[in-house]
């Protein structure tokens, strides 16, 4: 596949996805959001990519949305429009995906980040929401799952300060999973990914609605959604084989099926 704004390589069952507008730090413009649609459709629909790591460059994940864009739209044109409504088609995808961020990963970037599974971050990572400075506000998460993610008060205070939050300040909040040098962000992004892919993917799809159910549910609900779908793995070939392969001393090998 070939697109404008971003670099798509697989590495077996992982697609690679790079942000590829240098020359403004992957802002984040109507382009790259339908380059994102196209590859995040074609990845859940593609039974034998099983996990997606999404990353930008060594400087920038993303340094937001593209200010440039959207410096003179007008009311009308973003609300009648439901301006970052396309996000959610990125955020609807029920397979497994990482963000590997080195250096920027500011506004829409930071929320981009966010709409990952989980964050793995170089040294050099800084997240930040500073929309405020422009006169406006996150757009595309961040009020929402910045909260969620490292609590109210830094939440709160990042949006309404824009300050930047450094990589070590991120993982100790909770907004990262883990924390490598930058030197080798895609190639541990890439193995976390090859390790995900690796298991059963009905088991991952499942695993994935549960734990984000935490956020939509009350505990009880969580909990039965949960039980249910531990029940139903119990209906597919890969639970016969995942648990004959552990009494085998073996690994499995698994279909999806
Ligand atoms: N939109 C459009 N262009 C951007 C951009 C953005 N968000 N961020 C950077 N660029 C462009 C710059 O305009 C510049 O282009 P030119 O060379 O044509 O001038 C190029 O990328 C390089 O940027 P800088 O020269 O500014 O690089 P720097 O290293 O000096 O600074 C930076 C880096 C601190 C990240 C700075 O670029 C910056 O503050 N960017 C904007 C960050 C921001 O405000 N993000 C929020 C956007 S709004 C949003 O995201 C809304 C939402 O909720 C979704």
């Amino acid at each position: 596949m070939n697109f404008e704004t971003l670099l798509v390589e697989t590495h077996d069952a992982v697609t690679l996805v790079r942000l590829n507008r240098p020359q403004a730090l992957n802002a984040l413009n109507s382009a790259v959001l339908a380059d994102l649609i196209t590859v995040f459709a074609a990845y859940e629909t593609d039974p034998a990519q099983r996990c997606l790591v999404l990353t930008g460059s060594d400087k920038a994940f993303a340094a937001g949305a593209d200010i440039k864009e959207m410096s003179q739209q007008s009311f009308a044109a973003m609300y009648g429009g439901n301006f970052f409504a396309g996000y959610d088609r990125i955020t609807a995808c029920r397979k497994p995906w990482i963000a590997a961020v080195s250096g920027f990963a500011l506004g829409g970037g930071c929320e981009l980040a966010m709409m990952a599974d989980f964050i793995i971050a170089s040294e050099t990572a800084k997240f930040g929401q500073p929309e405020i400075k422009l006169a406006v506000m996150p757009g595309m998460g961040g009020s929402q799952r910045l909260v969620r993610a490292i609590g109210k008060a830094k939440a709160m205070e990042m949006c309404l300060t824009g300050r930047m939050m450094d990589a070590a300040e991120a993982e100790r909040a909770g907004l990262v999973a883990r924390l490598v040098p930058m030197a080798e962000l895609v190639d541990e992004a890439l193995k976390t990914a090859a390790a995900i892919a690796a298991m059963a993917p009905l088991a991952a799809i499942a695993t994935k609605e549960a734990v984000d159910a935490a956020f939509e549910s009350t505990l009880t609900a969580g909990i039965r959604l949960e039980r249910r779908l531990f029940h139903a793995l119990f209906g597919s070939e890969d639970q016969k084989e995942g648990m004959a392969a552990f009494v085998e001393k073996r690994a499995g090998a698994f279909k999806g099926q």
